[in-house]
């Protein structure tokens, strides 16, 4: 049997096992994390970091592996291509691509040669270039690891008295030590979750992304179909079209968030060339009947792409979050959530008795609920009744406690 490797083994990993075994394959897992979700979905599991292709190699040893893939992850994307490179599988993502996808400061660099709406922004790995960088920037500025995802090491500072701490908050979360400073574009924050097949955008779903504002900027919601212009979908389209060909993306998913300001520009902030996380690959299964995370798994196997959506729903996928640091001590009105007739799928990751964590990066996500409906405006309203429904009831940690 053949092997497929998925690297992370977190919860926007584990469709990826299910559709490789589902496949047919025998599915190695990665994870530094003992207690990863993948654990229990994989075939082998190996407790390491994702992020050393030769050591992961070496671990396994002479084995057959059909393909490489982390969906969702910006840290093992390096991984991925190194390892492909060693099992010799079908698919490489884009050099250019990939680069993209671990380096913020080279995504600036290409949106800035394309011509698109561009905005100020300097990157460096020294503390006092930094600080010299943004007084001359100027305030708000946000601050960001260059090559982390999931809102890790974010802030959004107002004036340079916090600059040190974000400075310091960013450098530790970014295995480059890269940081990078970047004024902050005020407008409606959105996403573009994309596939490319033979050179060709062959889908996109645009996304209203509702996020927790400052300091984190943290994802909380999407909802598809995003409440946008036509000629908004057409920028995007332009664009996203030119972004790839720039960086020689012409196969498999793509993630993108951008900002709409009030004067009309479209500002790309970053991209991903993977699946997205946040249950992306589950709110577009829901919302146009199409399974990315087959065909990015059929891509790395090599295998031909069909690309067809099938259905076209108003949807929502909200994250599901804990307010407090504490112990869970019981999920109320799961039941009843799961019989609402909107309600398409709910997951909670943790279960009574689990540590949880105030919702201040992404990662510290209790679970994920979508939810269908015929407009926006019943949607918005079920979505307000599902969160009343639900009830994660936590014993909040002592003061001074981790
Ligand atoms: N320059 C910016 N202006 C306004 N909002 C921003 C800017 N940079 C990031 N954000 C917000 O913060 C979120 C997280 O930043 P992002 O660069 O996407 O980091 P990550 O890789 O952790 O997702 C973005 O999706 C966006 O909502
Ligand atoms: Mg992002």
């Amino acid at each position: 049997m053949r092997n497929l490797i998925v690297l992370g083994g977190g919860e926007d990993q584990i469709p990826a096992y299910r559709e490789g075994r589902r496949l047919g394959y025998r599915v190695i897992g990665v994870d530094q994390r003992p207690d990863a979700l993948g654990k229990a979905e994989a075939d082998e599991f190996l407790c390491m970091t994702s992020r050393d292709p030769d050591g992961i190699a070496r671990a396994l040893g002479p084995i057959d592996v059909a393909a490489v893939i982390s969906p969702a992850s910006d840290a093992a994307q390096e991984a991925v291509a190194e390892l492909s490179r060693i099992y010799r599988t079908p698919h490489q993502t884009a050099a250019g691509a990939l680069r993209c996808t671990v380096d913020k400061g080279y995504f600036r660099q290409v949106i800035d040669r394309l011509g698109l709406p561009a905005y100020r922004y300097a990157q460096a790995d020294d503390v006092e270039e930094l600080t010299r960088a943004a007084a001359d920037l100027g305030y708000p500025l946000i601050v960001k690891p260059a090559d982390s995802s999931g809102s890790k090491g974010i802030t959004v500072l107002d004036g340079p008295a916090d600059l040190p701490g974000a400075i310091e908050h960013a450098r530790k979360n970014s295995f480059s030590r890269q940081v990078i400073l970047e004024e902050l574009i005020e407008g409606r924050h959105g996403a573009v979750e994309s596939f490319f097949a033979d050179g060709r955008l062959a889908f996109m779903a645009v996304t209203d992304r509702v996020i927790t504002g400052r300091p984190a900027m943290i994802s909380l919601a999407h909802i598809v179909p995003a409440a946008l212009d036509p000629s908004v979908y057409a920028r995007l389209t332009e664009a996203v079209t030119a972004i790839c060909a720039e960086v020689g993306h012409r196969q498999g998913p793509v993630n993108f968030d951008f900002v709409l300001t009030p004067g009309g520009d479209l500002c790309f902030i970053e991209m991903g060339a993977r699946l997205g996380g946040n249950g992306m690959p589950l709110m577009v299964r829901h919302a146009f009947g199409l399974n990315t995370v087959e065909a990015a798994v059929r891509l790395a196997l090599g295998e031909p792409l069909t690309i067809d959506v099938t259905l076209r729903r108003t949807a929502a996928l909200r994250i599901l979050t804990a307010e407090a640091d504490g112990v869970l001590t019981d999920v109320e009105g799961l039941d009843e959530l799961r019989r609402m007739p909107e309600v398409v799928d709910v997951q909670v990751f943790k279960a009574p008795g689990d540590h949880v964590r105030a919702y201040t990066q992404a990662g510290h996500k209790l679970g994920y609920l979508v939810l269908v409906a015929d407009t926006r405006e019943q949607l918005e309203e079920s979505l307000d009744r599902a969160l009343r429904t639900l009830r994660f009831e936590i014993e909040p940690d002592a003061k001074g406690s981790t």
